[in-house]
């Protein structure tokens, strides 16, 4: 039935804006959309809420709304291994780490159930709803992951891992066309377990997911590129990820890895890519061209990339970027902590750049953007425009016609005291732009109260 939720709603609609939309209304209809955004002190919203038989959900003064995360992206059979392994450099981690965790969920369907479970709860514990993920080979293994997705109510775009070349002989596809088929298979099967739910229920999509350029033959890629554009199939990746990667493809396919994709039709505006570490200016104009996205990943660059992602230099440029967690080459599944970590990353390139000025005696340039990026643009990088980089215009902000995929958030209590980590000396009496940023800062699962997915409570 029917919905209203009432109280303060926060949101970004824009970089580095932040919306407080206090005593508000918001109403959602069946199919978990909104229909009205009210002021609460309305006649249109006491009429509404007095004559109404729509369930009721009131938050008091010291909790707000905010949209649900994005995470762009995540490798969900690496999540049996979290937090292991990451003194060592990316082609080593990829072979004695990620391969073998990947083979072993798909040598045991029983794993991967207990795995991916726990994953779709740890998901929602940290208010995220909308989820990119790689998967592994076998078709099975990922109608499981695809299943326990739509079965918590997360959206989810799941990735059947696409690879013809592989350092582990026990885990890669037989050639290029079985690799193929068996995409195209998972592709109709996942379809066919979506049709027997209504198109407004179904969260879970496939998306075709190439490793990268070094796990993958260029008939591979040429064949998934197709694919892509013939079936309209949204496309994941990683792009120019680590020094040793880029020189691998630079070396063995005489091409930078961004043409490569290029050159296979594996840029559009359905492509989500992650990490683009060490793409330049000009490669980035090429991302904002194609209206590829980013899943910027700070917490990964830190092990495998030796630099941060450009962001500022993305983000001027028009490129859709949105945060991802990549467990397990990050550990946390928390995109609260991609958040905070995608602004400490920049505020140190935004700092080195002033040092590096001072040490070459040449006085900074003035007037130009700054480097780093600030909490608010954080935050709408995790919500809004994780959702545009994601291609899910219907989410990420409250606004009518939009799916209502919302968390609500405790700050504070009645007596004016903090919830979990953050602590209030003082009742300010209503949500406040400081408070919401106590929160972006400290807060954590204890704050959470509730969370929403096309307007059905899924936590
Ligand atoms: N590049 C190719 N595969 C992977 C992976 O599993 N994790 C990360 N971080 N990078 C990759
Ligand atoms: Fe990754």
């Amino acid at each position: 039935s029917s919905a209203i939720y009432q109280g303060t709603f926060v949101h970004c609609r824009r970089l580095g804006e932040l919306e407080i939309l206090k005593n508000h209304v918001i109403c959602v209809n069946e199919q978990g959309y909104i229909s009205d955004v009210l002021l609460g002190s309305s006649a249109e919203a006491s009429r509404l809420v007095q004559n109404s038989d729509a369930t009721i959900t009131k938050l008091e003064d010291g909790a707000f709304f905010v949209p649900t995360f994005c995470d762009l992206h995540l490798h969900a059979p690496q999540f049996l291994y979290q937090g292991t392994g990451l003194h060592l450099p990316l082609m080593k981690w990829l072979d004695e780490y990620a391969f073998k965790s990947e083979e072993q969920l798909d040598n045991d369907s029983l794993l991967a159930e207990r795995v991916y479970n726990k994953l779709a709860h740890r998901l929602l514990e940290s208010g995220t709803g909308a989820v990119s993920l790689f998967g592994t080979l076998n078709i099975k293994t990922n109608l499981i992951l695809a299943k326990v997705m739509q079965h918590a109510g997360l959206r989810a775009f799941v990735g059947k891992l696409s690879m013809d070349m592989s350092s582990r002989p026990t885990y890669k596809e037989d050639s290029a066309l079985a690799s193929l088929s068996s995409v195209e298979e998972f592709i109709q099967q996942t379809r066919d377990f979506l049709s027997q739910y209504p198109p407004h229920l179904r969260l879970v999509e496939p998306i075709i997911t190439p490793r990268f350029v070094p796990t993958c033959s260029n008939d591979l890629l040429h064949s998934l590129g197709d694919l892509a554009q013939s079936q309209s199939v949204r496309v994941q990746s990683h792009l120019a990820e680590a020094r040793e990667e880029v020189e691998w493809v630079k070396s063995e396919r005489q091409l930078d890895d961004i043409v490569v994709f290029e050159q296979s039709n594996l840029l559009s505006s359905q492509t989500i890519q992650a990490h683009c570490t060490f793409l330049h200016g000009t490669e980035l104009e090429k991302m904002a061209t194609y209206g590829s996205s980013v899943a910027h990943c700070p917490l990964s660059n830190c092990y495998f990339s030796e630099k941060p992602f450009p962001l500022r230099e993305a983000l001027s440029r028009g490129v859709k970027v949105g945060l991802g967690t990549d467990i397990a080459g990050g550990y946390s599944v928390d995109i609260m902590n991609s958040m905070r970590q995608a602004v400490s990353v920049s505020r140190m390139r935004e700092g080195l750049r002033t040092v590096e000025a001072e040490i070459g005696g040449v006085s900074q340039h003035q007037g130009h953007q700054p480097l780093s990026i600030n909490w608010k643009e954080a935050l709408y990088l995790a919500t809004r425009g994780g959702a545009l980089a994601m291609d899910l215009p219907k989410i990420g902000s409250f606004e009518v016609g939009q799916a209502f995929d919302a968390q609500s958030i405790s700050v504070y209590t009645a007596d004016g005291t903090g919830v979990g980590a953050i602590d209030i000396f003082d009742n300010p009496g209503g949500i406040t732009e400081e408070l919401v940023e106590k929160w972006w800062c400290m807060g954590d699962g204890r704050n959470r109260l509730s969370v929403w997915v096309q307007g059905k409570r899924v936590r």
